[in-house]
């Protein structure tokens, strides 16, 4: 039975029986200290402990869930996945035990050709808590399972709560037997691989207070009703009715086994360490699928680094396949083929989500062969048996991502052993400064208390898309975190008012500037930000007089600054609209800035744009201002506005009700808070200042606005003009003149080069001739003054030499390079036999000239400081010929 089969006919047994199906929620918690949703009751929690009146009595979901706390153990064992898809039935006040125990049971052993799920009644057990005997009894009474296979077990198995506090309750489970070939006789409590868990069903009836452990919780009394809570693991029933040995085997996995078998050309089932490999790889992906479908996007914390860590995984455990190769676009879209049945969004969004899986893997691979390209070298220094240092290890993992067993791996492959207790010492070093750190920040967080004080009075009502300047009365002022009664003159303090007419950054656009006065006092505004939401800081120096608590003020923002920062934000959305209109729907917001003057957008995309492209995005957004858009706002129920087509930033939290900005109709509408000016003409000019790759799939793309786009485009006129004149030809043949220009320089440079270099060869003649008797050896000097490079004295010696016929033969040349001395000497075979050595020579000279060097017997080399000495350095080593 495939595994969309099983889902469906849950759905539709629940559904038979008054349960409302409500979908799947994100796999993204909505509650941000959880990442990610572990259980199908967490959209339900408010219903379940009655702060929200249930919309209904009795729902039933399949709930995409994500828990990777036991990674390690995935591809080991026959059920760890770090993706799997929760079975649920709720009764909120409604049913209660007897109810749940029997649907379960009818549901379970309902055979197939009548809708059920077809398992042998005499293969299920059933556990119970010690406390609960109660729950036997309805077992009995409900089902047709015997006594003997009904085991009474602990808190530990028998309890279920979130692990925060909320809701929990006794629970009761349902086990599987898979047979004798699979472990002992004697019931879950013996074996649970043999015997295994399929269903746990909750009785919520308690509210806990505090959780510190699975065990160890306090009770603070009974929810407002007895509720519902149950989750069938949907992949190990899949596995089990579908007759393979584990949840990577199924349907809606072991395809992703297959190609990745295909890929690295290694058979699933040889070897087990090669299986483990592919079962690995076959999870992360499909896990990887799916939060990418719910919005996460590869990072280094939170959500994202857990998805970059399951993208990095399944790479690796290829690579340790023998693939070298990208494997994302073969195994991604395997995935997506079986997950589609079940979840279509993934296809429909495919494009999206296969562009940043890819994009992970591309910029894994780029430092996979940086980080190969270090461990090579280190394991080339300390050789095979030698041990690689616990620096290397951790320099591999944190600057090049790789995991501690990629490297025991490749090392061991070259005989080499890694130092792992120091690479263990470095990584603890590392985890201490960062929780080191992140008391520091605790601490830092106390900061916000102040503030939050201040909200529980009441937040800051904004007032500033409609105007200005506002009369307002300080509500506090806070200092270092504090809060303070009065600040002086020259104090810099965050101010919080009542009502303000300041935009706190967000969204992109930074914050107003601006006035606060008072009777006797007025202070500069510097920056806004809301360091709890809702309520605005302003954080203000105190010009003159000193203000406090309670005092009456106008609060009033720059005109100027604000009109600029609204001319940018408008330009944005401008640019947004333009570059989907160019590059299509995928052009995906991924950031944005907007302060006066300025703008930058940065968007998902995988390639360089070419300059056309370029010109036609500014283009459009040209075009958009000329045509003089009226900009209108709305609010609308979050649903609706992303049906009436407004775009909405990615992962991003919004509120029920949002603000809609629409500019000409159909040509931008964005779900967004900022300010905005009234109409596109008031953009004024944006000009293209860059667009470029900011790493892995996103590009930025920045413009000036307004006046100083106006600006700076008038600036490069002046430059084009004044290069216009200098070069005597009219603007647009400027750059071809230019190039003109350069061709001949580099034309004249060589012909310098190759006439120095003939002077030289000139000289050799003269070298040759002028040669003189020293002692019995011919010895040649000569000044060859400035040459390109050491080089040309260097071949000036060599020839010099060779076409000198006698029995002992020395040559030294000096020239001067960039006004610095190079001398070369050679000595022949003749001359080396009595005891004349090059590199002896050369030393002799350059003590004249200030310098060193060295080199052969035969022929040697070096340089000097002072080029005025190059006569006495010759005729040293002419001293030193005649002294042998
Ligand atoms: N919420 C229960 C569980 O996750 C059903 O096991």
């Amino acid at each position: 039975m495939r595994t969309a089969e099983i889902r469906e006919r849950w759905l539709r047994f629940f559904e038979e029986n008054g349960h409302t199906v409500v979908p799947s929620a994100s796999v993204i918690s909505s509650d941000p200290s959880i990442l990610f949703n572990i259980a199908g009751m967490v959209q339900f929690i408010p219903f379940l402990t009655g702060r929200e009146p249930a919309p209904f009595p009795r729902a039933t979901s399949v709930q995409k869930c994500v828990r990777t706390q036991d990674i390690e153990e995935v591809g080991k064992t026959t059920r760890h996945g770090t993706f799997f898809q929760m079975n649920g039935n709720f009764s909120f006040g409604d049913y209660f035990k007897a109810d749940a125990i029997r649907f379960a049971w009818q549901l379970l052993t309902r055979p197939e050709d009548q809708g059920g799920l077809g398992f042998d009644p005499d293969l299920l057990w059933a556990t119970v808590h010690r406390e609960d005997a109660e729950t036997v009894d309805l077992w009995l009474e409900e089902t047709s399972i015997p006594r003997e296979r009904i085991q009474f077990r602990g808190s530990e198995d028998n309890f279920w709560h979130t692990g925060q506090p909320g809701p929990g309750g006794y629970c009761s489970e349902i086990y599987y037997d898979r047979g004798p070939a699979y472990g002992a006789e004697g019931g879950p409590e013996a074996d649970e691989d043999r015997y295994i868990e399929i269903w746990n069903l909750v009785f919520m009836e308690f509210e806990l207070s505090a959780v510190r452990s699975k065990t160890d919780f306090d009770i603070a009394g009974d929810l407002p009703a007895k509720n519902i809570d149950t989750g069938m693991g949907l992949e190990r029933v899949a596995f089990l009715k579908q007759g393979v040995e584990n949840m990577y085997e199924i349907d809606e996995v072991y395809p992703v086994i297959d190609e990745a078998a295909r890929l690295s050309g290694r058979a699933y089932g040889d070897r087990e360490e090669d299986d483990v490999r592919m079962r690995v790889v076959a999870d992360h992906v499909r896990s990887a699928l799916v939060i990418i479908g719910d919005g996460v996007r590869p990072g280094n914390e939170g959500r994202g680094y857990i998805l970059r860590r399951l993208l990095r995984r399944a790479v690796r455990a290829m690579r340790l396949l023998g693939v070298t190769e990208p494997v994302l676009p073969h195994l991604l879209p395997r995935s997506m083929d079986v997950m589609r049945a079940s979840y279509p969004e993934l296809e429909t969004d495919f494009d999206r989500i296969s562009r940043i899986a890819y994009a992970e893997e591309t910029a894994f691979l780029r430092t996979l062969e940086s980080g190969t390209a270090l461990l090579t070298g280190a394991v080339d220094r300390v050789g095979a048996g030698g041990a690689l240092s616990g620096d290397i290890a951790f320099a591999l993992h944190d600057t090049h991502g790789f995991p501690i067993d990629l490297t025991l791996e490749m090392a061991a492959e070259h005989g080499v052993r890694v130092d792992e207790e120091g690479f263990r010492t470095l990584m603890q070093e590392q985890r201490d400064r960062a929780r080191a750190d992140a008391r520091a920040k605790k601490g830092g967080g106390a900061d916000l208390s102040a503030y939050s004080q201040l909200l529980e009075e009441g937040s800051t009502e904004f007032v500033g898309y409609d105007v200005l300047t506002a009369d307002s009365r300080i509500r506090g002022l806070v200092a270092d975190g504090r809060s303070v009664e009065v600040a002086q003159p020259g104090d810099t303090v965050d101010l919080v008012l009542d009502v303000t007419p300041f935009y706190a950054e967000s969204g992109g656009q930074r914050a107003d500037r601006g006035l606060i006065r008072g009777d006797g006092f007025t202070a500069r505004v510097l920056d806004v930000q809301a360091p709890v939401k809702g309520l605005p800081a302003h954080r203000i120096e105190v010009v003159e007089g000193s203000l406090a608590t309670g005092a009456d003020v106008s609060a009033e923002v720059d005109r100027a600054h604000r009109f600029a920062a609204a001319q940018a934000h408008s330009a944005t959305h401008l640019v947004h609209s333009a570059l989907r209109t160019v590059l299509g729907p995928h052009a995906v917001q991924a950031g944005s800035l907007n302060q006066p003057g300025y703008m930058r957008f940065d968007y998902a995309f995988p390639e360089a744009l070419s300059p056309a492209l370029r010109e036609e995005i500014e283009d459009a957004a040209n075009i958009a201002v000329r045509d003089d858009f009226e900009v209108s706002y709305e609010y609308l129920p979050l649903e609706e506005a992303k049906r009436s087509g407004a775009l909405a930033l990615f992962g991003e939290k919004y509120p029920s009700v949002v603000r809609v900005v629409d500019i000409g109709g159909p040509f931008s509408r964005e779900l967004c808070g900022g300010t905005h000016i009234g109409r596109t003409a008031q953009v004024g000019p944006i000009s293209v200042l860059s667009e470029a790759s900011i790493g892995s799939g996103t590009r930025r793309i920045e413009a000036s606005v307004g006046l100083e786009a106006f600006r700076g485009l008038a600036k490069e006129r002046t430059i084009l003009q004044s290069l216009s004149e200098m070069l005597k030809v009219p603007g647009a043949d400027v750059p071809g003149r230019v190039a003109g220009l350069l061709d001949r320089l580099k034309e004249a440079e060589r012909t310098i080069a190759d006439l120095a270099r003939e002077r030289v060869l000139a000289a050799a003649a003269d070298a040759v001739a002028q040669a003189r008797d020293v002692a019995g050896v011919r010895y040649s000097a000569t000044q060859l003054g400035e040459v390109t490079d050491a080089g040309d004295v260097r071949s000036f010696v060599t020839d010099v030499r060779n076409r000198i016929d006698a029995d002992a033969v020395v040559v030294a040349a000096i020239g001067t390079v960039s006004g610095r001395p190079s001398v070369v000497i050679a000595a022949d075979e003749g001359a080396q036999a009595r005891g004349l050595r090059a590199g002896d020579l050369v030393k002799t000279a350059c003590a004249q000239l200030g310098g060193g060097g060295g080199g052969k017997p035969d022929l040697a080399q070096g340089g000097g400081q002072d080029a005025g000495r190059s006569a006495a350095a010759l005729d040293a080593v002419a001293t030193a010929i005649a002294g042998s």
